[in-house]
C-alpha cells in the first residue's frame, strides 16, 4: 500500500514540473531579430526572409555564414556578428519550431513559366519546394522578392555554395522573376 502511494505522490510531482516547463523558451537574442522578422519568422518586408518552419540545420548554417562573412548582406552580417554558438542553435530552433506562413499569390502570369523551369529544382529541393536534406532551404511559400535577390545573390558572389553556383550559371534575371513567382506561391501542404 505504501508502495503504491509513494509511486502516486512522485508522478505528481513529476507532472507538475512538466507542466511548470515552458514548452520552449524564448531565446534571449531573440529582441535582435523581431523588428525584422517577428517573433514568429515572418518577414516584415518582401526582401527579408520567412524563417518560421524552416529547417534547423539550414538556419544554423547560414547564421554561421553571415557571421564570418561568407554569406553576404550589410544588415544581417551585423545582426549575427554578435551571436554565439549557443545564441545561433537557440534561435534556429526557436525560428524553426514556428509555424510556415504561406500568404503568397505569386504573379499570375509568371507562375507558368517559373513552373516550366522548376523541373530543374526538384532534384534537389523536392518536388513541392520541399528538401529531403535538413541542411537545404525550404523554398515554397518563401517570399519572392526574396528567392529573386538570393538567385541573384549566388550568381554574384554574395553567397556561394557549389551545387546553388552551378544552378544559376543558366538562369538569367527574368527566369529568376518566374522561378520565385512560382516557388511563393507553392504552399507547403502541397
Ligand atoms: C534590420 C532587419 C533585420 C534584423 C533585425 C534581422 N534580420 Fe535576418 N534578414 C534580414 C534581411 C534583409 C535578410 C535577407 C538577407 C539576404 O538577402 O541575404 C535576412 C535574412 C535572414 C536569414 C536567411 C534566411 C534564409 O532563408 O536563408 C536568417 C537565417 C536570418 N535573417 C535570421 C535572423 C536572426 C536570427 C536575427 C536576429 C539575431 C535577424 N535575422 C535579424 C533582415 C534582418
Ligand atoms: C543540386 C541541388 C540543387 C538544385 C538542382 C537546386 N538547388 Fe537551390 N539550393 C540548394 C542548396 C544546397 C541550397 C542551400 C545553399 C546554402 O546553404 O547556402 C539551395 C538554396 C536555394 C535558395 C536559397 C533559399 C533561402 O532561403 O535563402 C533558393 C532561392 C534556391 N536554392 C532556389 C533554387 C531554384 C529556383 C532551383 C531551380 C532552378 C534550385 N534552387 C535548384 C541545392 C539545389
Amino acid at each position: 500500500m505504501k508502495f503504491f502511494e509513494q509511486c502516486a505522490r512522485r508522478w505528481v510531482i513529476l507532472v507538475a514540473a512538466l507542466m511548470a516547463l515552458p514548452l520552449a523558451a524564448e531565446p534571449d537574442a531573440l529582441q535582435i531579430c523581431v523588428s525584422c522578422h517577428g517573433k514568429d519568422g515572418v518577414g516584415i518586408n518582401a526582401d527579408y526572409a520567412n524563417l518560421g518552419g524552416q529547417n534547423k540545420a539550414y538556419l544554423v548554417n547560414q547564421l554561421y555564414a553571415f557571421r564570418s562573412g561568407d554569406r553576404k548582406n550589410a544588415v544581417m552580417n551585423g545582426m549575427a556578428a554578435g551571436l554565439s554558438d549557443a545564441d545561433i542553435e537557440a534561435l534556429a530552433a526557436w525560428y524553426s519550431g514556428q509555424q510556415w506562413v504561406t500568404q503568397n499569390n505569386g504573379d499570375a502570369s509568371l507562375v507558368e513559366e517559373g513552373r516550366n523551369r522548376a523541373g530543374y529544382c526538384h532534384a534537389c529541393h523536392g518536388m513541392q519546394g520541399h528538401p529531403v536534406a535538413q541542411e537545404w532551404p525550404i523554398i515554397a511559400g518563401q517570399s519572392a522578392l526574396y528567392v529573386e535577390n538570393q538567385l541573384m545573390g549566388f550568381k554574384n558572389g554574395a553567397r556561394y555554395h557549389p551545387l546553388m553556383a552551378n544552378v544559376v550559371k543558366n538562369l538569367d534575371p527574368a527566369a529568376m522573376k518566374a522561378l520565385a513567382a512560382y516557388y511563393t506561391q507553392v504552399t507547403k501542404a502541397d
